[in-house]
């Protein structure tokens, strides 16, 4: 009692390899970008409340409103970062947006953590073991390569590089102490997945912050401690204010396109992002196609849409690279600096 067409269209069927290649693939697909997620939800949650959290660079930017919403749902926050003023009042703040402000305590480090003892110091003065780290402490000093000195890279190295690992290495040593299976939380960058002109003394410490985070997450599979990496774009923070002061017109030019978010939207996504598992975080769909398109064999944020979204970016952004960025910086030749002043070879 069938239908002739659908007889037809059986009989087509029958003959046609590619159909049941076409829906075998399908189903594949389908299957294998599913599985990651049941296994996500299967697996607990990670929830702020009753959690010991650590944020560096807590405050101000991005590090002050994940202190904020992390209190709001519930966690202990501790904040660090060094200028004691800025520190009593992102206190003020975090207080403020604190669940339950009798149950949940809050405080204040202030520590350069850019170096291993102060980090260490840091980690001890903490009421208690952290059981979860957030490194939000970092800044660029945009500008020309060559008009750039050593004391410039020098920065670049201690505020984004050597702090990050400064303190995962002091919080990572004091949670296996304690027997604490915690979370690690590293922020790399837009650039920590594309070098652009008048980042180079920021985009590389943002790729090896990238690369630190691919070390021990496959490290720390040892100690029960999970890491992931966040990678926002601009964010308008003071950091974003003071950049801009030395921010190259190439630079500003190519960024003009650029939707910055606020610090609070990239504290939720962030959180969003490590509530889902995922190892690379991103807070919008641009640099989630550089994820996708660059993320070699780092865990995936589900198989199918990653494939997709890394054959889509290795199409658009080349073509925005040439027609885009590249014209731009093209266009900005002929106001480069053709020397360095002062510094001539006599
Ligand atoms: C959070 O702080 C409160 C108050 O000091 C304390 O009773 C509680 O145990 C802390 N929570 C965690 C997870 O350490
Ligand atoms: C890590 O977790 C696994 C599975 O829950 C457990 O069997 C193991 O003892 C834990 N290892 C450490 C070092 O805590």
């Amino acid at each position: 009692m069938s239908h002739p067409l659908l007889e037809k269209v059986r009989a087509a069927q029958q003959g046609n390899p590619l159909i049941y290649g076409l829906a075998f693939g399908i189903l594949l697909a389908v299957v294998l970008n599913i599985m990651p997620l049941l296994n996500a939800r299967a697996k607990k949650r990670w929830m702020p409340e009753r959690k010991n959290v650590l944020i560096t660079g807590g405050s101000q930017g991005l590090g002050l409103a994940l202190a904020e919403l992390l209190a709001s749902k519930g966690a202990n926050v501790t904040i660090v970062a060094r200028n004691v003023d800025k520190l009593e009042q992102a206190l003020e703040k975090i207080k403020k947006a604190s669940a339950s402000p009798k149950t949940q305590s809050h405080a204040y480090i202030s520590a350069d953590v850019s170096t291993f003892n102060g980090a260490k110091q840091a980690v001890k003065k903490c009421s208690q073991v952290p059981d979860t780290l957030f490194c939000c402490a970092g800044g660029a000093k945009p500008g020309h390569f060559l008009e750039q000195e050593e004391q410039d890279f020098e920065m670049g190295l201690k505020m984004d590089y050597w702090t990050a690992l400064a303190s995962t290495h002091a919080t990572a040593r004091a949670m296996r102490e304690a027997g604490v299976e915690g979370k690690i939380v590293l922020v790399s960058s837009l650039v920590g997945l594309f070098g652009l002109v008048g980042y180079s003394q920021y985009a590389p410490m943002k790729y090896a912050i990238r690369g630190l985070a691919e070390t021990l997450r496959s490290e720390f599979l040892l100690y029960n401690i999970t890491v992931h990496c966040y990678f926002p774009a601009t964010i308008l923070s003071p950091g974003f204010e003071t950049e801009q002061l030395t921010k190259p017109h190439v630079l500003k030019e190519i960024e003009k396109s650029d939707v910055p978010q606020t610090p609070a939207v990239c504290a939720a996504r962030l959180l969003q992002g490590v509530q889902k598992g995922h190892f690379f975080i991103t807070s919008d769909w641009q640099t989630d196609l550089f994820r996708a398109a660059t993320g070699g064999v780092a865990p995936g944020n589900g198989c199918f849409m990653d494939f997709c979204k890394s054959r889509l970016g290795r199409i658009a952004l080349p073509i925005w690279r040439i027609f885009e960025a590249d014209a731009i910086v093209k266009k900005h030749r002929t106001e480069a600096p053709t020397s360095t002043p002062g510094a001539s070879s006599s």
